[in-house]
């Protein structure tokens, strides 16, 4: 598998327009599973935020190339992702990271038997350069489209790398955009058990790495800084932490601002020196604090939470009637976070279910996990409306 995770290795720009490739009207070649049973090879294709991505997967399971195209560079001055920036790279990279994606599976496009590509949720504008290049290969291939759910293809890269994972399964999705717990009951069958009520967990790790004037995207800053910091040097807030399923961070990252104003303004008033005989009015003490126990104590707080709610969902999945969960896995961006992995798997050992944690380069964005949802989707319901359309908010599944 190749994951080039660099936009300075993606192949150069080519121009050319997403809706010159879209087809309203067009019918999707008529391919059902029942007609396509040898059908084993899906090119998935990924550009619901920032990342450009493109995959070759053989049943589902066997990733033969991944190629991935960042658009981190572009982004950076910014502070945050620009939904027209994103969309117009998205167009300039795709077509030359499909054919890195066939040249590496030593693939021709004769040999595609299904064409995958997220339909939502994410950015509008990007969803509809994916999707519409999606629909067209379809049409010009003759093969059939599958239009997958994001979130649903995060789930899948933990199937990716773990076939054997026993249904049903906890999933914690950790995400820029999302943070759910879902029971996945079976394939394309999810039960939501909680979810946030303001940010995500992706979203905090960014916002409280620009506080610090760490870079973009946070969440990587932040666990490296992590690694050299104190988890308990500042006691930040556990939100809702016995409360529930449900997720809050905002708060968190409020408090991280909060603690961070208090200490520039003793900073600034020359009370920078706290001691026990002058400790700071109503806030924690910030003598000796380095931004890297900051972020350290923020990162250990977030972990917290998630963490002992993945707990507690499986202990109410356990105690649902007819449901015996056993395994627990971990899906989304933020899942790459080094001291979530770790104290995942602790805490899923102590309650003696078997956790699975995809790879990093599972974890986030990419269009291995895409390709395997589509194929699998493939078999259960067939090929997908060529007039399917994007879904920006697209949930993966409801609470019942
Ligand atoms: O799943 P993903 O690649 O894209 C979305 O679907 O949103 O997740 C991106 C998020 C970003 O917020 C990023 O800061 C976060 O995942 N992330 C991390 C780490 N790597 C990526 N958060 C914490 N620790 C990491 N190592
Ligand atoms: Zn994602």
């Amino acid at each position: 598998m190749t994951v080039a995770v660099s936009d300075s290795t993606a192949p150069a720009p080519v121009a050319t327009s997403p809706s010159a490739m879209t087809s309203a009207h067009a019918t999707a070649p008529a391919m059902t599973p029942a007609a396509s049973s040898q059908a084993s090879i899906t090119l998935g294709i990924e550009t619901s935020c920032d990342e450009t991505a493109a995959a070759v997967v053989k049943g589902g399971v066997e990733v033969l190339s991944s190629v991935v195209s960042s658009q981190i560079s572009l982004h950076r001055k910014y502070g945050g992702v620009v939904p027209e920036v994103a969309s117009r790279a998205h167009i300039e990279q795709l077509l030359p990271v499909i054919d890195m994606a066939l040249h590496e599976a030593k693939i021709t496009p004769q040999e595609i038997d299904v064409v995958a590509a997220t339909a939502g949720p994410g950015l509008v504008g990007a969803l509809l350069v994916g999707v519409s290049a999606a629909k067209a290969l379809s049409l010009a291939w003759e093969v059939p489209f599958a239009a997958v759910n994001h979130l649903e293809g995060h789930i899948y890269a933990a199937f990716l790398e773990e076939p054997d994972i026993e249904l049903p399964v906890v999933v914690l999705l950790v995400s820029g955009g999302h943070t759910m717990l879902v029971e996945m009951q079976d394939f394309g069958e999810y039960h939501l058990l909680g979810q946030t009520c303001d940010d995500a967990a992706g979203e905090a790790f960014d916002k409280v790495a620009r506080l610090l004037d760490l870079g973009y995207p946070g969440g990587p800053e932040i666990d490296r800084l992590a690694a050299r910091g104190n988890p308990e040097a500042v006691p930040f807030p556990r939100p809702m932490l016995r409360d529930g399923l449900d997720f809050s961070f905002s708060g968190l990252k409020t408090a991280v601002a909060n603690y961070l104003r208090t200490r520039d303004t003793r900073k600034l008033s020359g009370q920078s020196d706290v001691t026990a005989a002058n400790p700071p009015a109503a806030t924690p003490a910030t003598q000796g604090v380095t931004t890297a126990d900051i972020a350290a104590s923020f990162q250990q707080a977030v972990v917290d939470v998630l963490v002992a709610k993945t707990a507690r969902a499986v202990q109410v999945s356990q105690s649902r009637q007819n449901t015996s969960v056993n395994c627990a896995c971990l899906a989304g961006g933020v899942a790459a976070n080094s001291a979530l992995r770790v104290q995942f798997a602790e805490a899923m050992s102590d309650l003696g279910v078997r956790s699975f944690i995809p790879s990093r380069a599972m974890c986030t964005d990419n269009a291995a996990m895409i390709a395997s949802a589509g194929w699998w989707q493939f078999q259960r319901q067939g090929s997908s409306e060529l007039t399917a359309p994007v879904n920006p908010s697209w949930p993966l599944a409801t609470a019942n």
